[in-house]
């Protein structure tokens, strides 16, 4: 049986072959990320992978919606697995927002699903860090979330000859087009034209813009412009003083391609534009509101990062560490009749925390040492009956191949 397209296996290393994925080293992003996020005292929450349908369709855009996994389920209910978590989160933050003080800082992990056209670094399913605030509209704000971004890549060993995060505004873009004799219902239309510009045919873009009558000279002109917004501006100098001007500039490329956003947008990419967009983000004041049918508003802004891109990344620049299983002690039982109190041993340094390893079933000597060594153990340990029948602990490190004989009674202190 095959898995499904766009699906993967996550196996523990070493790896079957280079081209699978790393449970190891999915565990090791989630550890940085969840690390980073508390630093700057984000909170964890998860919703439900499974979510109304309309939780999406009216909420995330076009595009997103055709790419949903959804199905009508046993009680007749319209339902998708979660694309995002956006709408997951203000929905969430609209019901239990008396609950806690503002600015609400979360951050989440989930899995979700979208039915994209398998391509590097995009599949049917990927983990998101989420991390998000809701109750400030202040633009210090957007730069604590950047700021909060840059140190997400950072505390993952890239630095600023890594990564660059592209800085626009979907605000600025809005009177643009506004400007531009643009229909405001089809605004909307014009910001997935934008998005889409450095991955479409020229010729396609132009068509597309002249349609909604918007000459792609000025869009051209725009860009080049890069005039940063005074919110743009304020959120560079936040990050200059905070030593973090080097890992952002202005593009107005970025637009972002989901439909709530409504100031500062973001999207971070590898500096030798190889891959795809490895998060992405802004300010959408306007969804809490939306998604609670009026009865809360509340600004809110943050930002998706997934781990397929960043960790072909990582790979690509080195950066992901050497994966063993962490066996500290292999306990060699050479001597059968002494099962029962290796077992206890096992168990001792087990209860005392130590990563312990042994042969569940006998085993000729040089087997158990040779799956020590594979195994990266640090020390061996052999029980032995000295000649008056007093157990004694032969303990090994493995580096050194230095041994000491102790009593298995206090082996725990001598390791
Ligand atoms: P997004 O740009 O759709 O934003 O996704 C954010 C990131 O998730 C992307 O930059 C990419 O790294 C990863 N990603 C998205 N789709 C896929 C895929 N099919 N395969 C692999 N990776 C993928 C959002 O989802 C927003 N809800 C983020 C956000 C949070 N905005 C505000 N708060």
């Amino acid at each position: 049986m095959e898995r499904l397209p766009g699906f993967r296996d996550f196996y523990p290393e070493p790896l079957p072959s280079p081209e699978d994925w790393s449970c190891d080293a999915r565990q090791h992003v989630f550890d940085s990320w969840r690390s980073v996020a508390r630093r700057y005292g984000f909170r964890e929450y998860d919703g439900p992978p499974l979510e109304p349908l309309d939780l999406y369709t009216t909420k995330s855009g076009e595009e997103i919606v055709g790419q949903l996994f959804n199905f009508v389920d046993k009680g007749d209910r319209a339902v998708s697995l979660r694309p995002e978590i956006t709408p997951t989160v203000a929905r969430m933050v609209a019901a239990g927002a008396r609950a806690y003080k503002k600015p609400i800082k979360w951050f989440s992990l989930p899995q979700l699903y979208r039915y994209e056209k398998q391509q590097k670094g995009r599949l049917r399913e990927h983990f998101q860090l989420n991390c998000d605030i809701f109750g400030e509209a202040d633009r210090a704000a957007d730069a604590e979330i950047i700021a909060l971004l840059i140190d997400q890549l950072r505390g993952l060993g890239l630095a600023s000859t890594d990564f660059v995060i592209r800085l626009s505004s979907r605000q600025a873009w809005q009177q643009f087009f506004e400007k531009h004799h643009g229909d405001p219902a089809r605004a909307y239309e014009f910001y997935q034209i934008v998005d889409k510009i450095e991955r479409e045919q020229p010729e396609v873009t132009t068509r597309k813009l002249a349609d909604l009558g918007v000459a792609t000279s000025a869009v051209e002109a725009f860009i080049t412009a890069g005039e940063p917004t005074e919110d743009l501006a304020a959120v560079v100098e936040n990050l200059a003083a905070r030593g973090l001007r080097e890992f952002v500039k202005i593009d107005y490329n970025v637009i972002r391609g989901l439909a709530y956003y409504t100031g500062v947008v973001f999207e971070a990419f590898d500096r030798g534009g190889k891959f795809r967009a490895i998060a992405g983000g802004g300010r959408y004041d306007g969804l809490v509101k939306l998604v609670s049918g009026g009865r809360v508003d509340m600004p809110a802004l943050g930002f998706g990062m997934g781990d397929v891109v960043l960790t072909e990344l990582l790979k690509d620049r080195g950066r992901l560490p050497k994966f063993s299983a962490g066996v500290e002690v292999m306990v060699l039982i050479e001597d059968e009749t002494l099962r029962t109190d290796s077992l206890a041993l096992v168990q001792r340094l087990r209860d005392a925390g130590r990563v312990t390893e042994y042969s569940l079933t006998a085993a000729k000597s040089d087997r158990q040492f040779k799956r020590a060594m594979e195994l990266g153990a640090r020390s061996t340990v052999r029980l032995e009956r000295d000649p008056r029948g007093v157990i004694l602990a032969h303990v090994k490190t493995l580096a050194t191949r230095e041994e000491q004989v102790v009593d298995p009674a206090v082996i725990v202190t001598k390791l």
